[in-house]
């Protein structure tokens, strides 16, 4: 019998009693047995592969062919590969909205890798809410882990236009809400968006989410890239079984690679990347479980001095798989080089810098130099105002720079329902230099805070071309939409936020120069509408819906649940300099 003497604590590990520690170890032992291991293979290290395949989720229908990789790539090093399932999130069919299930994918992912025994876990995940709920849930078991993202879709063809999931999901149905386009063709269009399996092939949540954890080092360097049908998706994924298995014998927790400086490098290439305004969010969440506070104020600053670099849909024109040709992320980190913390460590062992030094250089049309940016300063500006006390976002580089200096009159829908009803009616009071105000999408409003603050633009609008307005929510909106679009209003207005307070008739102005957003209503007025406001009623009796009702913190904690959330340090990221 080999025993693996690196293995720390193998099959041993988080030993439950069955009586005497000997006993314990014999039945685990004995049914494991069952399906047939002998015991040089359960004495080796063990990885725990997570497997988030569901037929629901074809993001991540390359799950059955990532596994196999990785598993060969743990006995390639002499570890012992275990699969194991958890809650699988598909954006599409997640019901009310994948946030609402975020925190449990997240509880799951942490119990189970808590529960069994396991020297280290390769996460698989893609779609957009699994990588933070599996970080999340990760970072706080803090067993030596890597993120093995499952990589963009392909992109596909219509009538000889390239078009790939979303956004050009949004720009065809803008198109026949327009009447530029007719029902045979929407449909035809319909079958042409997403070309493969995979995560949505723009600079969406899933792409960021990819970007990040390269970024953070808690995925393997150039392994955000790769489309999910590609033979270097698979080399990434079973390097990432390898490293699974030398870093579970060096004992590298996630507290090792996910320091501050890990994360001031995942807000600057959020910044950089023209990233989902999700990001900001999931990074919050997901440094909160290390006891650290971003501060966005201070992240909004370092957007001033961090340019855009890279030329993918929706801040531009390319898509993921042009991104890995041009070098993947790599590409970008070289160019941001100067702005980042190079000594921070990767799971590949090396660090940030290291890695940075072994690309090659090459002409490529997709990352731009730092010298010459697709935009000079950040994707995503930190707004606040009366109308914002706890801050609000907009995604500048998607937005129409015609809008980011605007005062309006404010059009408003009291929830989600009251904008389906009312938006397309022909005798809605609105113009095109309005603003648009949803309320009731934020993390108790909805709940779940769901991605419908890319509200429509109103029908009759559309017909006459106006493709654009300034519109303001406390929810979210998907990373593939763009538009002049503020978001995660905080409070939220079912908290009795100010956005609670506006009425349609209202004037509103948005300055992303000032970073300001502000209610034109005397302070005697609101006070007023104050005392007349009574807060929706928002409650459930039992279950998960319960538990999110009273654990869900808002927009700038990353809508963790508080009680999920260690104590914080006294740190805050970025840094004050
Ligand atoms: Fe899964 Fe976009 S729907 S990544
Ligand atoms: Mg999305």
């Amino acid at each position: 019998m080999t025993r693996d003497e690196n293995s720390k604590t193998g099959l041993k590990q988080g030993l439950v009693n069955y009586g005497d520690e000997g006993f314990s170890l014999f039945l685990r032992k004995a049914f494991i047995k069952g399906a047939g291991y002998s015991d040089d293979a359960l004495n080796r290290t063990i990885v725990g592969i997570v497997n988030t395949g569901s037929d629901y989720n074809p993001c991540h229908g390359n799950a059955p062919q990532l596994i196999e990789a990785v598993k060969r790539g743990v006995m390639l090093e002499g570890g012992l590969p275990i699969v194991f399932p958890t809650v699988s999130i598909a954006e599409s069919f997640s019901n009310p909205t994948s946030m609402y299930l975020r925190n449990l994918m997240a509880i799951d992912t942490e119990e189970m890798i808590r529960a069994q025994p396991m020297d280290s876990v390769v996460l698989i995940g893609g779609c957009d809410k699994t990588v933070p709920a599996q970080l999340m849930g990760a970072v706080s078991a803090n067993l030596p882990l890597i993120q093995l993202v499952t990589g963009a879709m392909l992109t596909s063809g219509h009538r000889g236009v390239r078009v790939g999931a979303c956004t050009d999901c949004r720009r065809y149905w803008g198109m026949y809400r327009g009447q530029e386009i007719d029902d045979q063709e929407i449909d035809e269009v319909n079958g042409k968006l997403v070309g493969s399996v995979g995560t949505c092939s723009v600079m969406g949540t899933a792409s960021t989410m990819a970007c990040l954890s390269e970024a953070m080092g808690i995925a393997l360097p150039g392994s955000a890239s790769p489309p999910a049908v590609t033979a270097d998706r698979m080399r990434v994924a079973e390097n990432s079984g390898r490293q699974a298995v030398i870093n579970a014998r060096a004992g590298v927790t996630p507290d090792r690679i996910l320091t501050e400086k890990a994360f001031e490098n995942a807000l600057r290439v959020l910044l950089a990347i023209g990233g989902s305004t999700n990001g900001i969010i999931h990074l919050t969440a997901i440094a909160g479980r290390m006891g650290y506070e971003i501060d966005l104020e201070m992240f909004d600053r370092m957007g001033r001095d961090t340019p855009v670099l890279v030329d993918l849909k929706p801040s531009g024109q390319h898509y993921m798989e042009d991104l890995h040709r041009a070098g993947g992320l790599p590409t970008v980190l070289r160019e941001l080089k100067p702005l980042l913390h190079l000594d921070a460590l990767t799971v590949s062992g090396r660090t940030l810098g290291e890695e940075i030094d072994a690309v090659a250089t090459f002409e490529q049309q997709v990352v731009y130099r730092f010298d010459q940016p697709l935009y000079p300063s950040g994707g995503i500006a930190f707004l606040r105002g009366n109308l914002a006390p706890g801050g609000a976002i907009i995604k500048q580089s998607a937005a129409d720079p015609e809008l980011m200096e605007h005062e309006g009159r404010a059009v408003v829908f009291e929830d989600a329902a009251d904008m389906a009803a009312r938006i397309d009616d022909p005798e809605l009071d609105v113009e095109a230099d309005d603003i648009l105000v949803l309320k009731s999408i934020g993390p108790v409003g909805a709940p779940g805070m769901p991605e419908a603050g890319y509200l429509p633009i109103p029908r009759k609008l559309a017909r006459q071309g106006i493709r654009d307005m300034v519109r303001i929510s406390d929810g979210r909106m998907s990373g593939t939409a763009a538009g002049t679009i503020v978001l995660h209003v905080t409070p939220e207005s079912a908290l009795g936020g100010p956005l609670a307070l506006v009425r349609s008739g209202d004037r509103i102005r948005l300055s992303v120069n000032a970073r300001s957003l502000d209610l034109l209503v005397d302070e005697a007025e609101l006070e007023h509408r104050r005392q007349q406001w009574q807060a929706p009623v928002i409650i459930a009796e039992r279950g998960y819906r319960k538990l999110f009702l009273e654990q869900i913190t808002q927009a700038d904690q990353g809508c963790d649940f508080a009680f999920l959330r260690p104590p914080m340090r006294d740190r805050r990221i970025p840094h004050r300099q």
